[in-house]
């Protein structure tokens, strides 16, 4: 019998690229979304994608009763991936006790749940961010790389989740847990169905780049040309979402099968290699052969200057590498938001 998941945020951009996975990979998958920041045809999507309909159910994994609803509905429920949650740095800021709330309530219910309804293991979203600008010995950055304090209430929220588990972990709580810290997750499923699909004006670059092109932006800002980096401009290590939501599912095994040698375990997920603003729009007019049209401009507040993963932990012990370049991952994102345009949606 095929293991049954339980996908928070499972029709968010990550989310739902990593219910692809887990379906290709043979497990059940249950996904609850409030549908704050995606819309229940994403399942529609992903039925499309893997010819099976994961179950959906639409709750606020901060309302306890009715995420309790959801385990009782669905027996058996052996791991959780939580990706819902709050992303937007700058709304965080605006809005801090509503990111706390949304974010911590969510991760401690599951957590108070879990062994209740005899769930082994749970993977957490965290985020590079926890590492703040990391020193420059410290590039690529290690899972042993200090924490810094957090830049915004959402980026205190990664933390604090994490320490959250780690805790109730280490008090006895009979379950597992795997920390990914992503770093940048771009680009969309090759059958163009699923994708990113921000609310408003992007915040983030790929986003942002891609409505440029397509002409729903005028000109993409740079930020920053002065870094101290080779071009000026900031250096991630940007990671194709699909290849990220399959470190996903090697996580989920290797708690399920028992293989874990830590009852919390820390992965950076990303590809190892940093890139930065000018090589990725470089890059992005190549391989699509569309030109775009970018200004530089100031330093935008709170940006990190360069941080990029040092991977080596995944790639041995969980047995996963990203495969896909930042070509095939910057086509996928350009394929994703022409279909948009098909669509008439954008
Ligand atoms: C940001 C957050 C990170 C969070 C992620 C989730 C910070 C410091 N980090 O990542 O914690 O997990 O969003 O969404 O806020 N850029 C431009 N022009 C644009 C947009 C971005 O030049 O219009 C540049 C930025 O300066 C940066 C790079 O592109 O160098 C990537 O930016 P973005 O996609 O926003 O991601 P991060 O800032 O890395």
């Amino acid at each position: 019998m095929s293991k049954k998941i339980l996908v928070t945020g499972g029709t968010g951009f990550i989310g739902s690229h990593t219910t692809v996975e887990l379906q290709n990979a043979g497990y059940e998958v249950v996904i609850v979304d409030n549908l704050s920041n995606s819309k229940a045809d994403v399942v529609d999507g992903i039925e499309k994608i893997t010819g099976i309909r994961p179950a959906f159910e639409e709750v606020d994994c901060c309302d306890l009763p009715a995420l309790e609803g959801v385990f009782k509905k669905y027996p058996g429920i052996q791991g959780i991936i939580h990706f819902a949650a709050s992303k937007a740095v700058g709304e965080s800021v605006e809005k801090p006790l509503m990111y706390y709330e949304n974010n911590i309530v969510s991760l401690i219910n599951l957590l108070k749940l879990m062994p209740e309804y005899g769930v082994k293991g749970i993977i957490f979203s965290s985020s590079c961010t926890v590492y703040g600008q990391p020193d420059p010995e410290n590039l690529p950055v290690t899972e042993e790389a200090p924490i810094k304090k957090a830049e915004s209430p959402y980026g205190n929220t990664k933390q604090i989740n994490e320490e959250i588990v780690q805790d109730f972990v280490h008090s006895g709580a009979p379950i597992s847990a795997i920390l990914l810290r992503y770093f940048n997750p771009i680009g969309s499923h090759p059958s163009g169905i699923i994708g990113e699909m921000p609310n408003g004006v992007p915040a983030n670059l790929i986003p942002y780049l891609t409505q440029t092109a397509i002409g729903i932006r005028p000109c993409l800002k740079v930020f920053g040309d002065d870094y101290d980096t080779p071009d000026g401009s900031c250096i991630r290590d940007y990671i194709y979402v699909l290849d990220l939501a399959k470190a996903h599912v090697a996580a989920m095994a290797r708690i399920l099968e028992g293989k874990n040698a830590d009852p919390v375990e820390i992965y950076n997920v990303g590809t190892g290699k940093g890139v930065s603003v000018l090589e990725l729009i470089n890059t992005f007019e190549k391989c699509t052969g569309v030109k775009l049209n970018y200004e530089i401009a100031p330093r935008r507040e709170g940006d990190i200057e360069k941080v990029w993963g040092n991977v080596d932990k995944a790639n041995k012990v969980l047995g996963w590498k990203a495969v896909h370049t930042l070509e095939e991952s910057l086509s996928s994102a350009w394929n994703w938001q022409k279909k948009l345009r098909e669509r008439g949606i954008m």
